[in-house]
């Protein structure tokens, strides 16, 4: 029988009108997750919100579009005013990227007082100060986790879970484009121009890809995370940043050679005069630096706080899935403060019951040790039982005890492939009845994480 929904709050249910601003690669990826996930969102506010995309502004209605499901032609418009206006949209999403009519759109909105979520850090970066105001004038939220890090939670991390911390360093990965193309330079030995090329075709670079490789994109991003850090409006005109243009392959052998790779790094730290230290580069990190392992489209921060101490965070920093996840995380708290603007706002179960998988249906491969009585035969004694239980192996181990070579007991160890652990058990328990064996065989998962 299917789970019981638990709704037991009385909520009622409502459906909050989403004006989607752009529908390009997040864009697409925010109606593609509102279609797949849209009933679990519904659950996890308790029963209390659904959100339904009620127009979508583009540029060009007759473009194909290559999303999961058909989107209605007639939800599609030219005109943002349109959008933002139209009675039926309580939120509005901007993720046409750019300055001028991004900021239009999100200042009507705000106007109109209706909630903004958007993941353009440029627009924030560059015009922070007039829409906050604007936010602050109309008591209307700007949401933008998707504007930092793509799909890593770093902006609500700053803002609510580190609330109790003062922050002395926040130092990442934060452009995925930069970090990818440093990424295909270093294994591919190319120039960044075809690793740009194919960034772009992922859907990780901006529309005006030079704001990636001249470290802009990062700077806006470490602006942002510097002003929810220290509260105060940052003018990027104060800043140093440089980009990855003059990283050459040479480069990145030099690195190699000495010790160290190449990453564009943002680093933000407050010094104990109070002064705040912003700046963007490519910079050599030593190979055995937690950092040095981020490739790809991969971000990472790492962030310093007085009282949590080291905290690191990973992820996807750019591409479709990834940014509409923050997207939709926005959505939904933007949703849940005009559907249920007072009241109970912390987890309760949804769901009566549900299904756990029994240990015995888990699947990894293994470690396991045997105490053994060394006499000839007693590999193949335990490989005749783990052939009856079809399980194979990927290679055994005796190592001789130097203190004791003549001994009459040994550790055998067998490396065994991935089978469910039910089987292993029932292997095990015939192995351990063999008058070979001597205690109960020791047994370590080993995990592909
Ligand atoms: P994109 O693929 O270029 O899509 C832009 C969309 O906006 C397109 O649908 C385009 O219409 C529409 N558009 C652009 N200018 C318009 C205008 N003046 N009027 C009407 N429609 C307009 O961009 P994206 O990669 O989705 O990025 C969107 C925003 O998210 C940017 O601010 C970007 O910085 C941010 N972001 C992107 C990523 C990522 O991985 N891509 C990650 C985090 C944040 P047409 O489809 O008709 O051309
Ligand atoms: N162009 C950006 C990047 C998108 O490559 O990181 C995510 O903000």
């Amino acid at each position: 029988m299917p789970p019981v929904r638990l709704h037991t709050r009385r909520v009622t249910c409502t459906t909050l009108g989403i004006g989607l601003a752009g529908f390009g690669t997040v864009g697409s990826g925010v109606w593609n997750t509102l279609q797949r996930n849209g009933g679990l969102i519904t659950d996890r506010t308790g029963g209390s919100v659904e959100l339904a995309i009620r127009s979508i502004l583009v540029r060009d209605p007759a473009k194909t579009r290559a999303t999961a499901s058909e989107v209605p032609q007639e939800l599609l418009t030219t005109d943002w005013r349109t959008l933002v206006e139209n009675p039926a949209v309580d939120l509005v999403v901007e993720l046409i990227g750019g300055t001028t009519d991004a900021f239009e759109i999100v200042a009507a909105a705000l106007r109109a007082k209706k909630p903004v979520v958007t993941g353009n850090k440029a627009l924030l970066a560059e015009r922070g100060s007039e829409l906050f105001a604007l936010s602050r004038q109309f008591d209307t939220p700007i949401h933008f986790e998707a504007a930092v890090a793509g799909g890593i939670p770093i902006i609500k991390s700053v803002q609510e879970s580190f609330v109790g911390n003062r922050l002395d360093s926040i130092v990442g990965i934060i452009n995925g484009t930069s970090n990818y193309i440093l990424q295909r330079m270093t294994e591919a030995g190319l120039d960044y121009p075809p690793a740009l090329g194919e960034a772009q075709a992922l859907g990780y670079a901006e529309s005006d890809p030079t704001l990636d490789v001249n470290g802009w994109d990062a700077a806006h991003k470490a602006i942002l995370l510097a002003t929810l850090a220290y509260g105060f409006p940052i003018d990027p005109a104060k800043i140093h940043v440089a980009g990855i243009e003059q990283v050459r392959p040479i480069d990145i052998a030099f690195a190699k050679q000495l010790g160290y790779v190449v990453k564009l790094l943002a680093v933000i730290r407050e010094h104990a005069s109070g002064d705040i230290e912003l700046r963007v580069q490519p910079s050599f990190i030593g190979q055995k630096h937690i950092l040095a392992s981020v490739n790809g489209v991969f971000n990472a921060i790492a962030v310093h706080g007085d009282a949590v101490g080291d905290a690191l965070f990973y992820g996807r920093g750019a591409g479709q899935d990834p940014t509409a996840s923050s997207v939709v995380a926005d959505l939904v708290e933007a949703a849940r403060s005009l559907a249920l603007p007072s009241g109970h706002r912390g987890f309760l179960p949804y769901r009566d019951s549900g299904n756990l998988l029994p240990v015995e249906e888990t699947e990894t491969a293994y470690y396991v040790r045997f105490d053994v009585t060394d006499r000839p035969g007693v590999v193949a004694e335990i490989a005749r039982v783990l052939a009856d239980h079809r399980i194979g192996i990927s290679g055994t181990h005796s190592p001789v005890n130097p203190e004791n070579p003549d001994a009459d007991f040994v550790d055998m160890v067998f490396l065994l492939h991935t089978c469910k652990f039910g089987t292993l058990k029932t292997a095990l328990a015939q192995i351990e009845s063999l008058d070979c064996i001597n205690s109960a065989p020791v047994v370590f998962r080993i995990e592909k994480i």
